[in-house]
């Protein structure tokens, strides 16, 4: 793992890019993953678990040598009250943005559109007594968010992050993020012991093996930590990975008689894709 940090008086002061933010820190956790932190425009308001389009200057057009932006889609890691935004990062070696972005260097400027959005976020459940958050890869990235923030743990008794992986080494930045909350002078005392992490590997041996989705139904989750079985009148969930995961969640969560809430009307789940399948493309502005 390689670190580099910045404070933010050696930041470039003039933004060259249009809505441009300059990088502060970087951490690579493996060959193909990476966080990084950013400077915050001053008015960007947004609620933890949301996403906004971040990218970089596109490859000069061939023949006008005019560049336009390249902006995907990313979770905000860092929660709402936060003074820089944090990322967590696949790299893809041919992605569009990814290939370069991992390069990026401290000082660097990134371009990010302040117009926050998504539905990982707490306004979109009912009231209950337990959040469970289900994710694999990248999709721990909202949740990293939400398990900062003192509303989570105001509004629910117990919270269960379950992140599946397939090596160990993809578990490392949600792992030592948990480990860092109990001590945390900010949020510490809002956590206390409500967070319950449960993270496994597919791929590779690992204290806790196993597919999420097979954990959740066969009851191995509830039952380390306790838990009675799925209900609707406490649970809610928040799904965060692969289209096949989510599809999997989400019939976990309407067996049980749960309803798929939204921003306009909320319910007893929430599901949002990590990326966009192979080939697909979206355009969320
Ligand atoms: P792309 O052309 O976008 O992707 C190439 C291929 O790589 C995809 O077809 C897919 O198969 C694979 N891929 C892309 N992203 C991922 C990923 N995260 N994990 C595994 N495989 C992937 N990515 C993040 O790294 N962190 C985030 O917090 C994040 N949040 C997102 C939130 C939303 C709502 C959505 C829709 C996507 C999110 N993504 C996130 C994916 C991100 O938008 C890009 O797809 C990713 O940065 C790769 O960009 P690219 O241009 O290099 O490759
Ligand atoms: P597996 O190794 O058994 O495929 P991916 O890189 O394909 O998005 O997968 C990331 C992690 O999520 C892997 O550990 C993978 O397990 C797991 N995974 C993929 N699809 C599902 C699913 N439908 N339900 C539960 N876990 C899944």
């Amino acid at each position: 793992m390689t670190d580099q940090t910045l404070t933010l008086n050696e930041a470039k002061p003039v933004p060259v890019l249009p809505d441009a933010q300059t990088v502060t820190s970087i951490t690579h956790h493996n060959d193909w993953l990476f966080s990084f932190r950013v400077t915050r425009p001053q008015s960007l308001r947004f609620r933890s678990g949301e996403f906004v389009m971040i990218g970089l200057m596109g490859d000069p057009h061939p023949e006008t040598g005019k560049q336009k932006p390249l902006l995907r889609a990313y979770s905000i890691a860092s929660p709402s009250w936060d003074e820089e935004l944090e990322f967590y990062s696949i790299k893809v070696q041919d992605g569009p943005l990814t290939s370069k972005l991992q390069h990026i260097q401290v000082g660097d400027e990134i371009i990010l559109r302040p117009k926050p959005v998504g539905t990982l976020v707490l306004d979109a459940l009912l009231p209950g007594n337990r959040m469970y958050f289900i994710c694999t890869g990248t999709g721990i990235a909202p949740f990293a968010s939400l398990i900062r923030d003192p509303e989570l743990y105001e509004k629910y008794d117990e919270v269960i992050l379950a992140h599946t992986c397939r090596y160990e080494s993809e578990l490392k930045y949600g792992a030592d993020l948990v480990a860092s909350l109990a001590d945390d002078p900010l949020i510490g005392e809002f956590v206390g012991d409500k967070l319950k992490y449960y993270a496994t590997t597919t791929r590779e041996n690992s204290p806790r093996m196993g597919r999420v989705t097979d954990l959740l139904r066969n009851g191995t989750i509830a039952k380390e930590f306790d838990l009675p079985p799925m209900n609707k009148d406490t649970d809610r969930l928040m799904v965060c990975g692969s289209m096949a995961l989510n599809l999997d969640v989400k019939d976990i969560c309407e067996t049980a008689g749960m309803t798929e809430g939204s921003n306009s009307m909320p319910g007893e789940f929430v599901v949002e894709k990590a990326f966009v399948g192979e080939g697909v493309t979206e355009n969320f502005d």
